[in-house]
């Protein structure tokens, strides 16, 4: 998909998510706060039910994990032993012009989709400069855009260095912009702010985590953090959950909560918000010295091969490839296809301090192709870390072993904002349709997987003047509610009514008419017409049978 394509796609999908209370801007009437969101009523239901899913797959379909529930504002000892406050920060740099900061890291990445770079880059469509296109912008629209622009304020010197140097510049594979960015071939490159193509100053660290006071006081003493995880609250109630449970490892716990960073540039909608929420496994193993000396060798990691069930000889690397596969499958069961996603072996100067390897889960947005979720094995790095900080043993006692050791740890991290985005961004279809009076229209679906769907079920009585149709449709609504979300609606032609279920992405509707309530004839009485979102064929179906068959394609 062409960029303006994909910019088009998700300007429609973010149009769509307000205008059918998906997401809304937080406090928007007061020009909203940028980086926070909210969930309005089927945004919330969406919500809801991933996170349910998850919770479910988790918790209740396994043994091994068990959950919990921590507070966001934690002892802010937790953070200097996690390493947060040290190393907790993003690069940032100021423009000298607009005085507009943001992440250093990426701008060369924000420049793919800001105006005056596409503007530079349709003047050179092979990718090689055009020097009289590219003088003719610098000339006229250049200098009103981006009159800071290092290359718009000289454009006649620039290009003499550019023809002077083009192929070693190609032969770096920089890009257009960044060939003009470049003072000479020589000379180091400096990056343009992304807003007005001024100069941005170097890069220095800003810690991501929001600060509060804790007690009335607000002195230096009181300073607490907004959580920017939910892992660490894990690794410090470990001990707790160990003592009052029977899990034994490997074992895991998760959680599902709010997680604050103070990003420098939140942006593609809720993808980099502020506040979100994540959706942890923290899952303990035994370190691979353990299990060698329990089981006599570590299994070997054969990577194109199927890893089975879980086995005592298992090192932390099957581990970390049976948990990515394990998202990998969950993902699908949500509803993502698995074309639609990427497995990213992140490369050795990537990975964080703790983690010997970290798998991304990679979604294919129409903004690019972008992190989900996170695999990391993280060795026993936050356990140590908090022993060493708190003076607390974490060590756990093997009885099979019969030997004390800190647990090594594997770490599925999904954002279930990002999720919500990518189930939306994968469900959003428009499509050409031709009414019964043969005329075509653009009909805008959503295609949730009923899983997730936040309603399940349209119901409607044909017509809202007939009390009949009418109380055989609320008995019908009544019926199922307790068992799914449900929406009654009355109001207009049936055919609007259909569209508006599939702009929710409501995967089933049923239309109570006259044939339920036996008006032509005895055969169909009792009947509602059920009609399926995605095909839009209809079916005649029992509604004494409705309950079964909706939940076993809900469920
Ligand atoms: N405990 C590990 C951890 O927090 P992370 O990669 O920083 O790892 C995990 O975050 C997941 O949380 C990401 O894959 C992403 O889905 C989500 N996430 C992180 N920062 C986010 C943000 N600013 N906005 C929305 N989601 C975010």
């Amino acid at each position: 998909m062409s960029t303006q394509a994909s910019t088009a796609r998700m300007e429609k999908i973010v149009s769509l998510c307000k205008r059918r209370g998906f997401i809304f801007q937080s406090s928007e009437i007061y020009g909203g706060l940028n980086g926070f969101w909210d969930y309005g009523p089927l945004g919330a239901e969406l919500k809801r039910n991933v996170k349910e899913l998850w919770w479910k797959s988790m918790t209740r379909l396994r043994d091994d994990i068990v959950g919990l529930e921590a507070t966001i504002i934690m002892h802010p000892k937790v953070w200097q032993a996690s390493g947060h406050v040290d190393t907790f920060s993003d690069p940032m740099s100021t423009c000298r012009a607009c005085k507009k900061l943001v992440r250093s890291d990426q701008v060369w990445d924000m420049l793919e989709t800001t105006p005056w770079a596409q503007a530079v880059r349709e003047t050179s469509p092979e990718g090689k400069p055009n020097p009289e296109a590219l003088l003719k912008w610098a000339k006229g629209k250049g200098l009103r855009a981006v009159p800071n622009f290092v290359f718009v304020k000289d454009p006649e010197a620039f290009l003499a260095r550019v023809a002077a140097h083009t192929g070693e510049w190609d032969a770096q594979g920089q890009s257009l912009i960044q060939i003009l960015c470049t003072a000479d071939a020589a000379g180091p490159l400096s990056m343009p702010c992304p807003h007005c193509a001024g100069e941005l100053t170097e890069p220095r660290p800003f810690n991501l985590m929001f600060k509060t006071y804790v007690g009335p006081a607000a002195t230096e003493e009181d300073i607490a953090y907004l959580r920017p995880e939910t892992a660490q609250a894990i690794f410090v109630q470990f001990k707790n959950v160990v003592d009052s449970t029977r899990v034994k490892v490997p074992f895991g716990i998760c959680q599902i909560g709010k997680a604050f960073r103070n990003e420098v540039t939140p942006r593609n909608f809720t993808f980099r918000s502020r506040e979100f929420e994540q959706m942890e496994l923290e899952f303990f193993i035994k370190p691979d010295d353990v299990v060698q000396a329990q089981t006599g060798a570590v299994a070997a990691l054969a990577p194109d091969a199927p890893h089975g069930e879980p086995q005592p000889n298992w090192g932390w690397e099957l581990w970390h490839k049976y948990w990515v596969e394990e998202r990998f499958r969950w993902y699908e069961s949500v509803g993502l296809k698995r074309s639609s996603l990427e497995e990213y072996w992140q490369k050795p100067d990537e990975l964080a301090h703790y983690a010997r390897a970290t798998v991304d889960i990679l979604y294919k947005f129409p903004f690019g192709t972008q992190e989900l979720e996170g695999i990391a094995a993280r060795s026993n790095f936050d356990l140590t870390q908090h022993q060493t900080h708190s003076g607390k043993s974490m060590e756990y006692f093997d009885q099979e072993a019969n030997l004390r050791y800190v647990p090594h740890v594997i770490e599925p991290s999904a954002g279930v904002d990002r999720l919500i985005l990518a189930l939306l961004c994968e469900a959003f279809e428009e499509e050409e349709v031709t009414d019964e009076k043969g005329q075509t229209e653009t009909r805008t679906v959503l295609r949730f997987h009923p899983r997730v769907a936040p309603v399940k079920v349209g119901i409607f009585p044909l017509l809202k003047n007939k009390p009949d149709l009418v109380q055989k449709a609320i008995e019908v609504r009544d019926m199922l509610r307790p068992l799914m979300n449900v929406f009654y609606d009355d109001g207009g032609a049936i055919g609007r009514r259909y569209r508006r279920q599939d702009e929710a992405g409501t995967p089933f509707c049923l239309t109570i008419d006259f044939d339920t309530i036996g008006e032509n004839g005895p055969e169909k009485e009792g009947t509602v017409t059920l009609r399926h979102r995605d095909s839009m064929t209809q079916e005649r179906v029992r509604i004494a049978d409705l309950p079964a068959l909706l939940l076993g394609k809900i469920s």
